[in-house]
């Protein structure tokens, strides 16, 4: 339970259906098609992420998903003026900021709040605020660098479950999940909502359930990974069925 009595909101990152689309360069499967089936399961908020080079989610998705979806939506973005562009320009519910790099698979580590960092912040959280957006920023558990979050313009962080879920099963699991809670406690006492996210699985999250003040988890991966392996099952015997039918297969 979410400190407020409510569940643990459940976000669902389509990410990962955007990019088996792309791999094939055409239009299915259909990310907005995931997010309707996703709310229908009861999903609470639909996370994409439109990086900087396109490699999955883009602005139409990002459009279709504000056009036709009643669920909130989470928009990770990097804080690049294009992006920024963006994020005002359809004002999603919530935005998290999280660090970008081209080379990478995935989001590899939280913001790193400098100077420079914390001034371009600023600015976007308070054109935010005119819209209505919410700001989520993705950390480590870093005493030092959440320490750094402004005290405006903020409402949420989201921590960095990423090493914890490699450690997880592992002897540094203890030490993971003890930082992860540290943080919690720090990320509550500086008034901030708390979410959790990244390599989150079945296995992994009870515990993750556990921490003090979590109010959020945004999973992608391990609940597409799951959904392709289950309806494999469906998507094969359907072909099986019409091969089966009076004009359908053998010897003509
Ligand atoms: N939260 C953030 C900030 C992310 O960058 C990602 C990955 O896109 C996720 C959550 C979801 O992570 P995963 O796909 O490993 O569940």
């Amino acid at each position: 339970m979410a400190p407020s009595g409510f569940p643990v909101r459940l976000g669902v990152n389509i990410d990962h259906v955007a990019t088996l689309r792309q791999a094939r360069g055409v239009f299915e499967p259909d990310p907005l098609a995931a997010a309707h089936l996703a709310r229908l399961a009861g999903a609470d908020q639909i996370v994409l992420h439109v990086r900087e080079d396109r490699r999955h989610a883009n602005e139409t998705d990002l459009r279709r998903l504000r056009e036709t979806t009643s669920l909130p939506v989470n928009l990770e973005m990097a804080l690049t003026e294009e992006m920024a562009g963006m994020a005002l320009s359809f004002a999603p519910e919530r935005v998290t900021l999280v660090p970008e790099k081209r080379t990478e698979r995935t989001t590899e580590g939280g913001l790193v709040l400098t100077p420079d960092y914390l001034k371009s912040l600023t600015s976007f959280a308070e054109r935010c605020k005119e819209k209505g957006i919410r700001v989520s920023l993705f950390m480590d558990p870093d005493p030092v660098m959440l320490g750094r979050i402004p005290s405006v313009g903020v409402d949420q962080v989201e921590l960095h479950t990423g090493p914890y879920s490699q450690a997880f099963g592992s002897p540094g699991e203890g030490e993971e999940f003890a930082r992860l809670s540290a943080a919690a406690t720090q990320v509550y006492r500086q008034g901030l909502i708390l979410a959790a996210g990244h390599g989150l699985t079945l296995f992994n999250l009870p515990r993750i359930l556990s921490l003090p003040h979590l109010a959020e988890v945004n999973i992608g991966h391990s609940i597409i990974a799951r959904a392709v392996l289950f309806g494999i099952r469906e998507a094969v015997s359907e072909v099986r069925s019409l091969l089966l039918a009076p004009c359908g297969g053998g010897s003509r």
